[in-house]
């Protein structure tokens, strides 16, 4: 965990005028303020904490009872899901959003936006090696890409669980999985999406059939956010909606009003299997238009 010599590390070796090194409560916390957009980003679990494009209102949501505690996921931002998606096994999601990574690179684009490069050292991780790329322009841009040097085939599941923040979730639509299929894990069932998605109800919901990129329309704050993927055949909609959130200690009981999760996923039937020495790239990119 950070103390002040590691941040005193940090500005010595990455020096710019858009970048802060600061700390959330034991995380190290690196802050991105350039002419598009400002951003927080901790080294626990190369976690997107906050994207704020100019002029606007932060794009992402976060639970004000997040535990912000090592071993515990942080409720909103962006977290990782990886390597597994779930409980595929212990501990639910995987183990990147509970680990700290660790800062390879921050460096500045031609175009004035920022880039940050983490890898997360998990000798223990199935043979597989991860590194993350964030580009805070803007757009949000985050490409999580995977390597099998193992010696065994790794069928990986994974996401990039972004919490957006909406004004009041029913006055919400999520537009782009018009007539696709998905697995409804509510209602333990499969079904057919027709037009755009509307909240009433708890909603946990895997597309896994689509490449399509995702709208996420706010008619109060009138905004719209869009989540253009690649490396990803899979699209994941969450609303804890009103028992969930009671049942969830770091989770606000009237919270669900006013997030969304949409994620960018390789989950279900587009799972990767990944055989030594291959390499997967899951990629995400968020602006609000
Ligand atoms: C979603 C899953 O991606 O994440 C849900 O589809 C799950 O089933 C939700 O409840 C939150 O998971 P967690 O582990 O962060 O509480």
């Amino acid at each position: 965990m950070i103390d002040k010599n590691n941040i005193q590390d940090f500005e010595n070796r990455f020096t710019s005028r858009t970048i802060k090194f600061s700390s959330v409560n034991a995380f190290p916390s690196i802050q991105v303020s350039n002419d598009f957009a400002q951003a927080e980003i901790l080294l626990y679990g190369s976690h997107v904490l906050s994207f704020i494009p100019k002029g606007s209102r932060d794009v992402l949501w976060l639970s004000s009872k997040s535990k912000m505690t090592p071993g515990k996921a942080i409720r909103g931002g962006i977290p990782i899901c990886w390597p597994w998606f779930g409980p595929l096994a212990t501990p639910a999601h995987g183990i990147a959003r509970i680990l700290e990574w660790k800062l390879e690179d921050i460096y500045s684009e031609k175009d004035g936006s920022d880039t940050l490069m983490l890898s997360l050292d998990c000798s223990d991780s199935n043979g597989l090696r991860v590194q993350s790329k964030i580009n805070v322009g803007a757009a949000l841009s985050f490409s999580l890409s995977t390597e099998n040097v193992g010696h065994e085939d790794y069928s990986l599941t994974s996401a990039l669980h972004a919490y957006f923040s909406v004004s009041e979730i029913e006055k919400v639509q999520v537009k782009g999985l018009d007539k696709e299929p998905y697995f409804d894990k509510v209602a333990n069932a499969s079904g057919f999406n027709k037009g755009e998605l509307c909240f009433h109800a708890e909603t946990d919901a895997v597309f896994d059939q689509t490449q399509a990129s995702v709208i996420i329309q706010d008619r109060d704050w009138k905004r719209s956010i869009r989540l253009e993927k690649s490396g990803s055949k899979s699209t994941v909609i969450w609303n804890p909606w009103i028992e969930k959130s009671k049942s969830m200690d770091d989770f606000p009981d009237q919270g669900y009003r006013n997030m969304i999760c949409v994620e960018a996923a390789n989950v279900g039937a587009d799972a990767r299997v990944l055989q030594p020495g291959e390499k997967h790239t899951l990629f995400a990119r968020i602006v609000e238009e």
